[in-house]
């Protein structure tokens, strides 16, 4: 037993509770009402805010669930109030008392308990706080890298906790909903083979094996159609997958992902069960409205087309318009060369913004630039006449024939860009979302699923001869276009299908290749050698020779999905602890050094890049 002196040095305050916590709440903060008067009851909590009022104290008690009002009265309990005259913000109490009506004028209709206060008998102070580096009690504006630093003080604010709530709230939802279609959660290894998906890998040195590496997952693909040949049938998992990658507002290094593989179905079967789940929860767990009755379906090309890129915002139309054919051999440079290199040019038209000030037309002709191209030509309507650069250069007919394209009306701005057809679309698909953006065309009221699908298989990859997979090696071939695969394999399409939201990439997969030597075959043509191929993938080839069903699944962000749901740009809002932007882990400070010894037990040597030593 420590003697009271002691116990004093090391907890100087008078009236800190140490020893065994007896006064265990009877009620959570968010349930006590009118019914509740005249009852006496135990809560336990955070101070969140505290008002002296001429004798009176009066403190807002915080859990997780909710407020309630508790009040110390100098005459009736001066004991309790006195120590009350201690408390500060954060402090975490316990008190007991009776339930009283709050006087008429005090009530506050805001909150559930707002009719009644609990007047204080005893108070124990579980806890003491320092004064915490940025207000708990108020939802104010705080430098994001404080926050992370301090996530658990972060954590106790209304809109971040609610977030994380949600986040459990929709991610049972899958489970319950999965389970009773017949699913199997399984979860697959963390340590796993190093093997080219894509991004780069997290490596884990192996104290074992020196010299030899797993990888954390960037999915655990390859385990769920193993998982599939095992006879699992339908598979799913919470999985975290890992990319060490630069993350963006969209994009962690570390995510989750619902994860599922189905055997014996096609693409239909996929879509269709995510599609009943995610409108499901888009019901339960939002009050936005879908735009559209079902998800419709969209072709890449026709995506490209219409919107310049893969995840188009359907939230509003803007839809790109191709001058091309009425742009070659105008005898205006920019045209002329863009049409003689292949390239394309489109435009997209934004209404009413024919009278933007220079400055605000810059912003669209910025965003084209940040997309790589030159820059865009503008067009404007007033009154009837036009106005635009290129009537400088351009025949008088051909400008016609744009016009009547683009279909303007008096005070229609058209922006034109003229590239490469990579660079003429993300521009102009850059530009639209600019747009909408200034005409308040995002509603953030408004949900726009729709499906992209008929990918092409392969891609080039940027600046070599040689070709890359659009998705991953494992995507099955459109039927019929396995032929292509030896004549012109970049036409050959593939039957991935993503998921697209408000403009957001929230899932995507495909029909899995099932056959070995078409396998072989793509990884052939993706350029591995026979050793490559046995390296990375021998175990999933060889299980390809004990009976494999036809399967098919999808993986779903599930932070994106919740970014919508929480309606943030941001994803480290819908993440108990993220990383910042430069990868680290703020509340914990990883990565970090790791000592010597644990390095030598490794066999791993820090070289200094510079000296070599
Ligand atoms: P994919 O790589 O498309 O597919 O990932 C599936 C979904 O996961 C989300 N996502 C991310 N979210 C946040 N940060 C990231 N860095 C990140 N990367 C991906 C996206 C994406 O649509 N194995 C395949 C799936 C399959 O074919 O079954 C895969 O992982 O919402």
């Amino acid at each position: 037993m420590l003697g009271a002196a002691r116990l004093h040095r090391i907890m100087p305050f008078r009236c800190l509770v140490i020893g065994r916590f007896t006064l265990k709440r009877t009620h959570n903060c968010n349930v006590l009402n009118k019914d509740d008067i005249g009852s006496t009851v135990i809560l336990n909590g955070w101070v969140h805010r505290r008002r002296d009022h001429g004798g009176l104290i009066f403190i807002d008690l915080r859990d997780r669930y909710g407020l309630t009002q508790i009040v110390f009265n100098p005459e009736l309990y001066p004991y309790s109030h006195e120590m009350a005259g201690d408390l500060r913000v954060e402090y975490v109490i316990a008190v007991t008392g009776l339930i009283v009506e709050r006087p008429s004028g005090t009530i506050n209709e805001s909150i559930a308990t707002g009719h009644i206060e609990l007047l204080v008998q005893e108070l124990q102070i579980l806890s003491e706080s320092k004064t915490p580096p940025f207000y708990i009690n108020e939802q104010q504006d705080v430098d994001e890298s404080l926050r992370l630093r301090y996530r658990y003080l972060d954590l106790r604010r209304d809109k971040q906790r609610d977030n994380i709530i949600l986040r459990h709230r929709v991610v049972k939802f899958m489970r319950d909903f999965l389970d009773t279609a017949e699913f199997v959660e399984v979860e697959t290894p963390i340590l796993v083979k190093s093997t080219p998906e894509g991004a780069r890998d997290f490596l884990v040195p192996s104290r074992l094996r020196p010299g030899q590496f797993y990888a954390l997952p960037q999915s655990p693909q390859q385990m769920k159609q193993l998982l599939m040949i095992a006879g699992l049938d339908r598979y799913f998992q919470i999985a975290r997958a890992f990319r060490d990658e630069d993350p963006r507002a969209d994009r962690v290094i570390e995510h989750t992902q619902l994860d599922i593989e189905m055997s014996f179905v096609e693409e239909s079967d996929v879509m269709g069960l995510i599609e009943n789940l995610y409108l499901k929860i888009v019901a339960e767990f939002s009050d936005m409205s879908v735009v559209n009755d079902g998800i419709p379906q969209l072709s890449y090309e026709d995506a490209m087309d219409r919107y310049g890129t893969d995840r188009p915002d359907l939230r509003f139309g803007l839809e790109l318009i191709d001058l091309t054919d009425i742009c070659s051999a105008t005898g205006f440079r920019a045209f002329d060369e863009t049409t003689a290199s292949d390239g394309i040019i489109k435009a997209v038209v934004a209404p009413g913004c024919s009278g933007y000030s220079r400055k605000q037309t810059d912003v669209f002709i910025e965003e084209a630039r940040n997309n790589g191209a030159k820059g865009a030509i503008t067009v404007a309507r007033y009154e009837g006449q036009y106005n635009s650069s290129l009537q400088k250069f351009i025949d008088d007919d051909v400008f016609n024939k744009i016009v009547e394209r683009l279909r303007l009306e008096d005070g229609d701005l058209a922006l034109i860009v003229a590239d490469e057809v990579r660079v003429t679309n993300a521009a102009l698909d850059g530009i639209r979302r600019k747009v909408a953006d200034q005409l308040e065309l995002r509603s953030p009221d408004e949900i726009a699923f729709c499906w992209i699908k008929d990918f092409p298989l392969l891609d080039k990859v940027e600046g070599q001869d040689r070709l890359t997979f659009s998705h991953n090696p494992f995507c099955g071939i459109r039927p019929g276009d396995e032929t292509l695969l030896e004549v012109d394999p970049l036409c050959a399409k593939s039957r991935q299908y993503d998921l697209v939201c408000n403009g957001s990439e929230v899932g995507g997969g495909s029909i899995r290749i099932t056959n070995e030597g078409l396998q072989r075959r793509i990884f052939e043509l993706l350029g591995y050698s026979e050793d490559e191929i046995e390296h990375n993938f021998g175990s999933m080839l060889q299980a390809f020779d004990f009976g494999v069903p036809p399967h098919g699944g999808i993986a779903m962000g599930i932070d994106r999905l919740l970014m919508i749901l929480c309606r943030t740009d941001n994803i480290r809002e819908v993440v108990a602890f993220p990383k910042t932007q430069d990868g680290q882990d703020l509340a914990q400070a990883a990565p970090s050094a790791v000592t010597e010894s644990q390095l030598a037990e490794l066999h791993i040597r820090i070289v200094d890049k510079e000296s070599g030593n």
